[in-house]
């Protein structure tokens, strides 16, 4: 295997390593750059955050979950990197020792690397840029403090070189299989059937890392250009399989609001960074924050195995736990749904706000025409073995009129749709009980009452 790729602005060149050796061990093992710190091992904790460099910008990602053949052609800048040629220190990393932003110091290189991402791209709201990154001993006031101090600071000029550097960077063929566009992509992959498909590796990556698994062969598909694509046609919207959530949240966080906010709730923005709705769909978890929401949009999903190509309604594809509705050689090419929702809710409910895998997600789409139902979606994660829509719940609905009595039947309907399990983010009760209630808060959601935390204010 070959990659080649910008570390701190110097060329390398790797062979002989394995397609799945994670960034995170190659830096600390091989190149001795032990800034970068292993913490979870498995994206929730931020303590190995680089910032990655490529035509679409500058992106803090998460080095534990990232393949070297991901970095092929980009530029990455480690903490080492973060501080001036000269050993100037950056603009975050003055404003974390004035604001005693560091006690043990185990977070801080992550911090300090999210942090500078922010600052060179101008990002300000701070909760979120550092919702990724854990803190154990100094509390998080101070960090923010120094967030907010550097932010009007000037970007050094060494955090803006990656960006012309890496266009001028020759890296060559890479030795693993990195198809740059989905024909290669579709022709390959009917030969190799069995290849582990490797789109943001936030899911992948942990069978490497927790479950020590070998994969072989492997294709990597961040670098498949026309499945990043995000387009509009006749009111949909229609998103390739390779658009990362952090691509999809903006594309969709002023036309479908509510689908934008459970985004910023999805991981971090490292995970959300590397992570893509094709994977996200593909991997058939019952507890996706993407699926409910696009199945409460009307979603269709597109397939494509060779030259063939097919398209499903979204539910459709998820038949069972881990069992999907596709065929050996076949990858999801993308997914296409209803530009405007005026009508979408999108509730996730999790023990902790930030950086947490939804317990319940539930989706509404209820359409009322003069005060009675004339459609319902409404589908949910973490109900049932895969994502699904409340059928007897939206039965209950269509044709009546839209009134708390209504709702009240609807969600005692709800109770036929799903047997949820008990499992450590909740038992079956709970439930069953908060996805009941979130039909009721959507009631009273969609008659402009307060519904969440952050809204009501005393
Ligand atoms: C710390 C952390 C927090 C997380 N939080 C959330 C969360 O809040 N909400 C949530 O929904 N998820 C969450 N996840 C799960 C994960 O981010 C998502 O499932 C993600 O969208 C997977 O996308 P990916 O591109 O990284 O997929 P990968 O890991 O690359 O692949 C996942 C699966 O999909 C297959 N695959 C990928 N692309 C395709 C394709 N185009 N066609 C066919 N198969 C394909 C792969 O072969 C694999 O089986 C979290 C993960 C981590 C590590
Ligand atoms: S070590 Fe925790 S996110 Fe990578
Ligand atoms: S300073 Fe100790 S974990 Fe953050």
């Amino acid at each position: 295997m070959t990659v080649a790729f910008l570390l701190n602005g110097t060329p390398v060149r790797i062979e002989g390593e394995a397609p799945t050796r994670t960034l995170l061990d190659w830096l600390r093992e091989v190149r001795g750059l032990k800034g970068t710190k292993e913490g979870c091992n498995e994206g929730d904790c931020g303590a190995c955050t680089v910032m990655v460099t490529d035509a679409e910008g500058s992106k803090a990602l998460n080095a534990c979950i990232l393949f070297l053949p991901q970095l092929h052609g980009k530029a990455v800048r480690t903490v080492e990197g973060i501080s001036g040629p000269d050993g100037q220190m950056h603009p975050v990393q003055a404003a974390m020792v004035a604001h005693h932003g560091s006690q043990c110091g185990f977070c801080t290189p992550g911090f300090v690397v999210s942090m500078a991402v922010a600052h060179l791209n101008g990002a300000v709201d701070h909760d979120d840029q550092l919702a990724g990154n854990l803190c154990r001993c100094t509390g998080y006031a101070p960090i923010i403090r120094a967030a907010e101090a550097a932010s009007g600071e000037v970007v050094p000029e060494w955090m803006v070189a990656d960006r012309a550097a890496v266009a001028d960077f020759a890296a060559g063929e890479a030795g693993a299989f990195r198809p740059s566009d989905s024909d290669t992509l579709a022709d390959w992959y009917v030969e190799h059937p069995d290849a582990v498909l490797v789109a943001g590796a936030t899911d992948v990556g942990l069978w490497v890392t927790k479950q020590l698994r070998e994969l072989r062969p492997v294709a990597f598909l961040n670098g498949v250009e026309d499945l990043k694509a995000v387009e509009v046609q006749g009111g949909q919207l229609h998103v390739g399989a390779c658009v990362t959530i952090s691509a999809l949240r903006e594309a969709v966080k002023d036309r479908l609001p509510s689908f934008g906010e459970l985004l910023r709730r999805y991981a971090s923005v490292q995970v959300r960074n590397a992570a893509t709705i094709g994977g996200n769909i593909a991997n058939g978890s019952p507890i996706g924050d993407g699926p409910p929401a696009l199945i409460a949009l009307g979603a269709t999903l597109h397939l494509r195995r060779g030259d063939e190509m097919r398209s499903i309604p979204l539910e459709d594809f998820f038949l069972e736990y881990r069992k999907q509705d596709r065929r050996p050689g076949e990858f999801v090419a993308g997914v296409s749904f209803a530009e405007q929702a005026p009508a979408l809710r999108c509730y996730k409910i999790s023990k902790r706000f930030d950086q947490d895998i939804s317990a319940v997600c539930g989706c509404f789409n209820v359409t009322v025409t003069d005060g009675v139902v004339e459609e319902a979606r409404i589908a949910f994660g973490g109900m049932a073995g895969v994502p699904k829509r409340a059928s007897a719940a939206e039965a209950a609905l269509v044709g009546k009129p839209w009134s708390e009595a209504t709702v009240q039947a609807a969600a005692q309907a709800m109770a036929g749709d799903f047997t949820p399990l008990s499992d450590m983010r909740a038992s079956a009760g709970y439930r069953m009980l908060t996805a009941q209630n979130l039909l009721r808060r959507y009631f009273h959601d969609l008659n402009g009452a307060p519904v969440s935390v952050l809204e009501v204010t005393p």
